[in-house]
């Protein structure tokens, strides 16, 4: 066997390798509508942290709530539009979304939205260290808006 085609044995094993890989991982799917969904589990755990303490099923933890209240910041601040792709709605996709056409008709509704999570996020983040009381105040704008969006945009 030459040099040549050895190399090329040895890149199809890879490719095939990666692709083997990429099954394992779970990572099938369009690759915006992936992270997109990875962005709100993110969001999903950090709040359900800060409501198990709201709830008073955990410990209020000054330090563990401030935490997940950043996150949920810098998430909501993040620049979104690369995987709010158009073409990525459950028109397209079918079901490996649930992000609705309409998301992309009233795009300056989903950015109102998406400013109003920043501002009720700002809130809870200035709140989650203070107390319990304070965190139970705090949390509600947040959860609102998740639900604000979800009632419009996505898929039930
Ligand atoms: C700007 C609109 C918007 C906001 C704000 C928003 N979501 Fe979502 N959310 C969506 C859409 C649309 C989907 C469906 C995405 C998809 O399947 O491509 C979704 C999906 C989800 C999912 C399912 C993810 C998956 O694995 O398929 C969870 C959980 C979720 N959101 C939680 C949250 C939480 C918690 C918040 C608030 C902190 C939030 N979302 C804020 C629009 C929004």
């Amino acid at each position: 066997m030459n040099f040549t085609r050895k190399f090329a044995l040895v890149v199809a094993a890879l490719t095939l390798a990666g692709v083997t890989l990429a099954h394992a991982g779970g990572h099938d799917g369009n690759p915006a509508a992936n992270a997109r969904q990875a962005h709100m589990k993110l969001y999903a755990f950090n709040l359900d942290v800060i409501g198990a303490m709201a709830k008073g099923e955990v410990d209020y933890d000054a330090v563990a709530a401030q935490a997940a209240a950043n996150n949920l910041l810098a998430l909501a601040m993040m620049k979104q539009d690369a995987y709010w792709a158009p073409g990525t709605s459950t028109a397209e996709l079918g079901n490996e979304t649930r992000a609705l056409p309409s998301i992309w008709e009233d795009e300056s509704r989903l950015d109102e939205i998406g400013v109003q999570l920043i501002e009720a996020a700002r809130q809870l983040a200035a709140a989650a260290g203070e107390g319990q009381t304070e965190l139970r105040g705090a949390i509600r704008g947040v959860g609102g808006t998740c639900s604000a969006c979800h009632r419009s945009f996505r898929q039930r």
